[in-house]
């Protein structure tokens, strides 16, 4: 029988909703350590408060979230709440003595993730941040054909996440599209995380970064009649340095909300003097590999369902976001068990202070024109 662990979301909305359902089929995997089941949520409003409703294992629906803190059968909190609020609730969540999983980018700045990576040092409680997509098999595989030095001399590394919902400029604004709720880094913050993870597991931290940041849509409908200012950065391009055995390679990292013909894509692509690798969501269950021969070519792989932690699903079946998401939850779970057993695990504190520390040289860089070394930004 396995031991139940309460889960207790902050923010109800979007990412809200998706724990609750992913936590919802957690008999799917096999053989698991702990049981996840949640047991209170909290938002403000009271339309995605009652959606909650449904959920069988769940006792409390406050809309403060000081309530749901204050119960002893929350083990767990993950909290997904505009950027602004992150600081002041993850640190409360720790204060009451629970482990957390924050949503990126874990504060929305340099400093708050700061705070907040110190206040979960010092509070001893388990903290990691949210980014599925490393899960899915496609990635997982990337990332072990890259660890196990399969490539050769690197040559070159691209990470990036594309979307395309913010090309319609009719499209209302949202908190997502002010500084002051999104933050100064915009996009970077929205979808930075899901570029650096696994680059960063794999010991890839760049030195000094050269940033091309593009706003295109200065104000959108503000969904009562006139129009909101939207002053965050849309798209971004990080052009970088990592040292890989001795050498700089360069590293680009790409965050776009503008990329036309993309709805979720993120993409990994390494290559190197004797194989390359390539995987993106766009094509779920391929895996493009290419080794080095007499003649040029990649070869095309197409790969089951098989994610770090053994599942019942069928191992020919296609994964999606469903999948990696539950899949993150479950090396979240097991790695605070003790149980991850030298699986891929969740970015941690310092993982994600490090990706403020590029995004913030990024700023720098893109203000001044410049290519800046993240030791100024330290
Ligand atoms: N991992 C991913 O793939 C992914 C995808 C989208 C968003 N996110 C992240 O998740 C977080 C939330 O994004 P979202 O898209 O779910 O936003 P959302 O706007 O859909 O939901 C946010 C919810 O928080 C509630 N809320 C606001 N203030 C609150 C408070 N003080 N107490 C309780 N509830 C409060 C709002 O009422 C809303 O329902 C952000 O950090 C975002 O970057 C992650």
């Amino acid at each position: 029988m396995s031991i139940p662990v309460r889960i207790g979301i902050i923010g109800g909305g979007l990412m809200g909703r998706e724990v609750a359902s992913a936590l919802a089929r957690w008999f799917v995997l096999e053989n698991f350590p702990v049981r996840a089941e949640v047991t209170a949520v909290c938002d403000l409003a009271e339309k995605p408060r009652e959606w909650f409703r449904q959920v069988p294992t769940i006792k409390l629906l406050t809309a403060d979230y000081h309530e749901l803190l204050a119960r002893a059968e929350v083990d767990v909190v993950y909290v997904a709440v505009p950027h602004n609020l992150h600081e002041a609730i993850y640190l409360d969540v720790l204060k009451a003595g629970k482990d957390l999983l924050a949503e990126k980018p874990f504060g929305i700045d340099l400093a708050a993730a700061r705070a907040i990576a110190a206040a979960a040092e010092s509070s001893g409680r388990f903290v990691r941040c949210s980014s599925e997509f490393p899960f899915l098999p496609g990635a997982q595989r990337a990332f072990r054909i890259a660890r196990d030095g399969k490539l050769g001399r690197v040559l070159e590394i691209h990470s990036g996440f594309h979307h395309s919902s913010d090309l319609d400029p009719t499209k209302a604004a949202n908190w997502k599209r002010q500084v002051k709720t999104c933050g100064e880094i915009g996009v970077m913050g929205d979808l930075g995380m899901h570029a650096i993870h696994l680059p960063f597991r794999l010991g890839w931290k760049p030195k000094r970064v050269y940033a091309q940041l593009q706003k295109i849509y200065h104000e959108r409908p503000d969904g009562k009649g006139g129009m909101a200012p939207c002053d965050t950065w849309d798209n971004a391009l990080l052009h970088s340095e990592v040292e890989v055995e001795g050498s700089e390679v360069p590293v680009r990292f790409e965050m776009k909300r503008l990329a036309p013909g993309e709805t979720n894509t993120w993409f990994i692509e390494i290559l190197g003097t004797d194989g390359g690798v390539k995987f993106s969501t766009k094509e779920p269950k391929t895996l493009w590999t290419f080794q080095r021969g007499k003649e040029q070519s990649w070869l095309r792989t197409d790969l089951g369902f098989h994610g770090p932690f053994p599942t019942i699903t069928g191992g020919i079946f296609e994964p999606g976001f469903p999948d990696c998401f539950l899949q993150m939850w479950a090396a979240y779970l097991a790695e605070r068990a003790g149980a991850l057993e030298g699986r891929f695990g969740c970015v941690t504190p310092r993982e994600a202070v490090q990706s403020h520390e590029l995004f913030a040289a990024a700023l720098k860089s893109h203000a001044e024109k410049r290519a800046v070394d993240l030791a100024e930004v330290a």
